[in-house]
């Protein structure tokens, strides 16, 4: 996200699927592109900022269908769940738009009237295959093992049927040329050059209407067609714009170009080639940023309602608060990475960033300025005193936009917590309880007051993330964070003036137990009669697990995916078996072929990101790195190990 020329900012979340309940990856999305909004106000632009709902198409109406309710029954009920959610985590968006809503929809007959009145827009077969589950499709040789769909691991189904298309192809140069002159339009970069590679590849026409079901929307009166629904791509990309009044009251279409469409790296493809080439058809500008996240997962595994693994956002928020857990998303993976959700992961953030770094800190400055100076502050003698300190800190607070504007919160928040740790120290380094023995209370006064200046500033840069706890801290200095006191204390430097502080209770209890009950599936009750109390195992359980030493014959990187690797290994059978493993990031395809691994050779095959597993490696891990198991020195492919 650049900052705007015209002071203003649009932002963007996908809309989301009313098929099922929001999970993290929901929460994650509207989380990011909550904390851009915040910030964009803070710092004085106009700002809309959209979320909404997408709830048309085959994949809802199959929902609903099962649920025994009609579609827009529905769409309701999860809509309203969604906006709920939201609302709990006190996602400060400007509009909440439906799908179903009537400006919607007139908006994106409107559009669709315009690309085939252009001659964007014409009426052929479609014969191939969808995945409904992606709304998505697909030729015969993108399928996995010729029938799962690449992107989630699916079975597609074959579909043929009349439909319109859209001239994807012809914008293919003018993407091009959009990739090459807008460095950043796509964020990060690695994913910009999947997306020009997936262009080069050649763009096929793309089918922009349904016939096999109605929940969508309804071709333009003028065309006249009625046994056609929308393709719900196509309704659902064109929401950034009806949602300023695209086609009905354009008054709020002052905002577009969107600053930042942000979605997952699963619908990029969407949003970088399809987007575009419909806002082209429609001579409208481009958005000036569309910036992909990765995903999260459990163990390394995508999250499923039939793994049991999905994790609710709404539970965490409750067991743990809904700012420390934003704290937790956002400072936990560097944007555009997997990241994997844990529990113990997230308490340590609590206990040691929240807790130790910034909590203490607070209580520490009130706690000796009670001690020593009856809860009473004064700048005047900090840059005589701690002129480094000072400078130090607006080094680094200095840097901080950037990373903002490059989508790093990570590095963002990072930035942060060193300001932090410079005030951390210079407690530890000029220890105030001295120099109040010392007789030095002018001294002891100016480091007081020098905290409580890096506490202001860090409170004024941490509102976008954690908006409620800041506006806690920012009372102990009798400010409340907004455009103004932004300009005061960052943009003028401004240090705070002398001022009696108010107590406030400590931010961030620690945490020393997991507080919500691991979504993993539980045990089954043959498994639990197995285990004896302590889970020690008899030898003949030990058994029954066949370990096995492989050597890898060939390693590929899975497409789409952070963490996978497929390999062939040679157990000594009669053909090599497919093992899918999370240590990508650990290990290149190329420096595995020709190496021995140790497999577990007995387990049931399972579907990995749509591939087969038949099998699984063993290898050692800490918080860091991962280190596979290996025999010491080559043995025959098959040899049994135990
Ligand atoms: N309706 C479409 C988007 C249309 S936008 C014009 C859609 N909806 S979705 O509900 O399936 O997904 C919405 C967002 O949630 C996507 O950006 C997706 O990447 C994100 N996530 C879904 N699961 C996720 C994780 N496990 N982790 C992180 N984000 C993921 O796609």
């Amino acid at each position: 996200m650049r900052k705007n020329k015209c002071k203003k900012a649009y932002i963007t979340t996908p809309i989301y699927y009313v098929n099922d309940i929001p999970h993290i990856g929901h929460a994650y999305t509207t989380m990011i592109c909550d904390t851009l909004a915040r910030y964009s106000r803070l710092i004085g632009l106009e700002t809309f900022f959209l979320t909404g709902t997408d709830e048309h198409g085959q994949k809802i109406e199959e929902a609903a269908k099962k649920r025994g309710k009609s579609s827009k029954q529905y769409a309701d009920e999860i809509s309203n769940y969604f906006k709920n959610l939201w609302d709990e985590f006190d996602i400060s968006y400007d509009k909440f738009i439906r799908t179903t809503d009537e400006y919607h929809q007139k908006g994106v007959q409107k559009a669709f009237e315009i690309m085939f009145k252009k001659g964007d827009i014409y009426k052929d077969m479609y014969e191939g295959h969808y995945c409904i589950s992606c709304e998505s499709f697909f030729t015969q040789n993108q399928l996995i093992d010729n029938e799962y769909c690449p992107d989630c691991g699916k079975p597609t189904s074959i579909v043929k049927e009349e439909s319109y298309f859209f001239k994807l192809s012809k914008y293919e140069d003018r993407l091009l040329k959009w990739y090459k002159e807008k460095e950043n339009c796509v964020l990060p970069k690695g994913k910009k050059n999947e997306v020009i590679s997936f262009v080069k590849q050649g763009l096929k026409d793309l089918s922009v209407t349904r016939t096999s079901f109605s929940w969508g929307i309804k071709l333009p009166k003028s065309i006249d067609d009625p046994t056609h629904v929308m393709y719900v791509w196509l309704d659902a990309l064109l929401n950034y714009i009806t949602a300023l009044g695209y086609g009905a009251d354009e008054k709020l279409m002052k905002f577009w170009p969107a600053n930042v469409h942000v979605v997952g790296k699963d619908i990029l493809r969407f949003h970088a080639i399809y987007w575009p080439a419909f806002l082209m058809s429609l001579d409208l500008p481009l958005p000036k940023h569309i910036a992909a996240h990765g995903w999260w997962t459990r163990n390394s595994e995508k999250m499923s309602k039939s793994k049991g693994n999905v994790v609710n956002p709404k539970e965490v928020a409750n067991a743990y608060g809904v700012e420390n857990f934003r704290y937790f998303m956002l400072r936990e993976v560097p944007f555009g990475q997997d990241g994997d959700f844990s529990q113990k992961a997230l308490i340590d953030r609590i206990n040691s960033d929240l807790s130790n770094d910034l909590g203490n800190l607070v209580n520490r400055v009130l706690g000796m300025s009670g001690k020593y100076f009856d809860f009473e502050i004064d700048s005047k003698n900090v840059q005589k005193y701690y002129q480094k300190e000072l400078d130090d800190c607006q080094k680094i607070l200095d840097s901080l936009q950037q990373y903002i504007f490059d989508m790093q919160l990570n590095k963002y928040l990072e930035g942060l917590w060193k300001v932090l740790t410079i005030a951390n120290q210079s407690i530890s380094t000029y220890e105030p309880w001295v120099k109040m023995k010392e007789g030095k209370n002018d001294e002891a006064m100016a480091l007081v007051s020098l905290i409580s200046n890096i506490l202001a500033k860090v409170s004024i840069f941490l509102h976008p993330v954690m908006p409620k706890t800041t506006d806690k801290i920012s009372s102990v200095f009798n400010f409340t964070i907004d455009n103004n006191s932004y300009k005061k204390y960052i943009e003028n430097q401004e240090l705070l003036e002398k001022m009696k502080l108010n107590k406030i209770d400590p931010l961030f209890p620690k945490i020393e137990k997991m507080l919500i009950k691991s979504p993993e599936p539980e045990v089954k009750k043959e498994d639990k009669k197995e285990q004896s109390n302590d889970g020690i195992i008899t030898i003949d359980q030990f058994f029954q697990t066949k370990l096995k030493v492989g050597t890898i014959l060939e390693a590929v990187n899975i497409k789409g995916s952070d963490k996978l690797i497929k390999l062939q290994v040679d157990l000594g059978e009669d053909k090599p078996r497919q093992i899918v493993a999370g240590i990508k990031e650990f290990y290149n395809p190329q420096d595995l072929i020709n190496t021995q691994i140790c497999v577990v050779a007995n387990l049931k095959p399972a579907k990995i990101f749509g591939n087969k597993s038949e099998g699984m490696l063993l290898a050692a891990k800490d918080k860091k790195s991962l280190m596979l198991i290996r025999p010491e020195k080559f043995i025959k492919s098959g040899s049994s190990i135990g």
